[in-house]
C-alpha cells in the first residue's frame, strides 16, 4: 500500500471521478478499494444471463443533468441514447401518465378540463386545508393537491415508502407535490438526458481504465487500513458513521428489496416504470428493463421485471435513502466536525452519497467530485497546499 499517491475508498461515480482526474490530470498513482465484487457502486448494471437484458442491480438509474461541464465530462467515457424518462401510475385498475398532469386530471375526474379549469379545480380542493396549518404529511398533501388526488396518488404510496401512516409522518417530508397543467409528462426537466449506449458498467470501467489506476474489489478498507502508511491522502466514500465506528450513533437509512422475475412474454407492461400507488399492493413499483433501451435488438420471447419494496434499513442492509430525522441531523453535525478534524489530522477527505449522508443523483456525485478535485486535491498535489 506504499506505492500509491492517493487511496480512494469506494468505486462509485464519486470515487471513480476523483481517480480518473488524479490519474490523467496529475499523473499520480491511485488505488481504489471496493468492498463489493464489482466496481461502479450503485450505478452498476449487468446483463441478465438468460435474456441478455441490461438490469440496473441497485435500482433504476436514469441519467439527467443541466450541468454542461458534467455532461461534457461524462461524454468522454460514453455516448448517450435519446432516452427520455416517463413514469406511469397504477391506481384502482387504471393507469395514469405521471407526474400529476392534465392528462391524469382529466382521466381521474372523467372529463376534459382546460389548463385554467383544472388549476381552479385543484386550487378549490386544496383549499380544504391551509398549507401553513398542516400538522402532518397527510394534511400537507391535501393542502397542496386536494383530497381526491392526495388519497389516490400520494397516500398509499407514501405509506408504503415509509412503512408509516402519513398522519404520523412529519409535514416537512414533502415541500411540494408538482402538478403540471399541461400534457407534458417528461419526468425530468434537465437540459441533457439519456442512457449510456453500451450500459453503465462499460462507462464506469472506461473511467477506471488508466495505467495509473488500480481497482481492488472485495477489499474492505477497514480490513486493510492499518497497512496503509499514515497520512496517505485518502478519499473515503463509504458510510460516514462507519468511518468513526458509529461513535455518535448510527445514521438511519431506507433501503429497497428487489424481486426479479423473468416472464415469458415479449412485453409485460409496455413501459419502463409503473408505480403502484394503492396501499394494498405491497410493492411500490415494477421496472421492466427492456424498455430503457428500445433501440437494442433484445430477444422478444422473454422479459425481465423487478418489483421494488421499500423499508427502513437494518444493520447489514444496503443504505439507499437518508431518513434524515432531526436526530439524524444532530448526529450528522457531530460527524461533520469529526470529519473536519480527520481531514486536518490524517489527510482523509469525505465525499459521495454515503460519505456525506446525502441523496445525490449521479450528476451531483460527479459534479461534487470534480469540485473536490479542483478545490482540494489538485492544489494539494500541485502547490503543496493542505487538503483541509
Ligand atoms: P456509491 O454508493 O455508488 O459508491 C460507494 C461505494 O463505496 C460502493 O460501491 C460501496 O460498496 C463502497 N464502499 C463503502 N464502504 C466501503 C468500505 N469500507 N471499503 C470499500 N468500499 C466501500 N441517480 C441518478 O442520477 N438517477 C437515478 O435514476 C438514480 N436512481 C437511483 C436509485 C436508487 C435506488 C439509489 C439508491 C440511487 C439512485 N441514484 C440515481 C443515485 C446514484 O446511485 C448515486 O448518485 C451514485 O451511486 C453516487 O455515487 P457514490 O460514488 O457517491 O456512491
Amino acid at each position: 500500500y506504499a506505492d500509491y499517491d492517493l487511496v480512494i475508498v469506494g468505486s462509485g461515480f464519486f470515487g471513480l471521478t476523483i481517480a480518473e482526474r488524479v490519474a490523467s490530470e496529475l499523473d499520480k498513482r491511485v488505488l481504489v478499494l471496493e468492498r463489493r465484487s464489482h466496481l461502479g457502486g450503485n450505478a452498476y448494471s449487468e446483463r441478465e444471463p438468460e435474456t441478455g437484458i441490461e438490469v440496473h442491480r441497485y435500482g433504476a438509474h436514469l441519467f439527467h443533468t443541466s450541468n454542461a461541464r458534467v455532461w461534457e465530462y461524462c461524454n468522454r467515457f460514453t455516448a448517450f441514447t435519446g432516452y427520455q424518462h416517463r413514469v406511469f401510475a397504477k391506481v384502482a385498475d387504471q393507469v395514469y401518465a405521471f407526474p400529476m398532469n392534465l392528462a391524469l386530471i382529466n382521466q381521474f375526474f372523467g372529463r376534459s378540463y382546460s389548463p385554467s379549469e383544472a388549476r381552479a379545480l385543484i386550487a378549490e380542493q386544496a383549499g380544504e386545508i391551509d398549507t401553513k396549518d398542516a400538522k402532518n404529511l397527510e394534511e400537507k398533501g391535501i393542502s397542496l393537491v386536494g383530497r381526491p388526488l392526495y388519497e389516490a396518488f400520494v397516500k398509499g404510496y407514501t405509506a408504503k415508502q415509509w412503512q408509516t401512516d402519513p398522519t404520523q409522518l412529519d409535514a416537512s417530508i414533502i415541500s411540494r407535490l408538482p402538478v403540471r397543467y399541461t400534457f407534458d409528462n417528461r419526468y425530468f426537466n434537465d437540459t441533457f438526458e439519456g442512457l449510456p449506449v453500451d450500459g453503465y458498467t462499460a462507462w464506469l470501467e472506461r473511467m477506471a481504465d488508466h495505467p495509473n489506476i488500480e481497482v481492488r474489489t472485495e477489499v474492505d478498507y477497514f480490513d486493510v487500513r492499518d497497512q496503509i502508511p499514515t497520512g496517505t491522502p485518502t478519499v473515503y466514500t463509504g458510510p460516514l458513521d462507519a468511518y468513526f465506528g458509529n461513535s455518535e450513533g448510527a445514521l438511519s437509512w431506507r433501503t429497497l428489496d428487489f424481486e426479479q422475475e423473468i416472464v415469458d412474454t415479449p412485453d409485460f407492461q409496455g413501459a419502463p416504470v409503473i408505480n403502484y400507488n394503492d396501499e394494498d399492493v405491497p410493492f411500490t413499483r415494477i421496472l421492466e428493463f427492456r424498455h430503457f433501451h428500445p433501440e437494442r435488438a433484445y430477444s422478444t420471447d422473454k422479459t425481465v421485471i423487478v418489483r421494488e419494496f421499500s423499508r427502513f434499513a437494518e444493520p447489514g442492509d444496503e443504505p439507499y435513502y437518508p431518513v434524515n430525522t432531526p436526530d439524524d441531523r444532530a448526529k450528522l453535525l457531530r460527524y461533520r466536525e469529526l470529519a473536519r478534524k480527520e481531514t486536518a489530522n490524517a489527510n482523509v477527505l469525505f465525499g459521495g452519497r454515503l460519505g456525506t449522508y446525502q441523496y445525490l443523483d449521479m450528476h451531483m456525485a460527479i459534479g461534487s467530485a470534480l469540485s473536490m478535485f479542483d478545490n482540494r486535491i489538485a492544489p494539494y498535489f500541485t502547490d503543496g497546499r493542505a487538503l483541509a
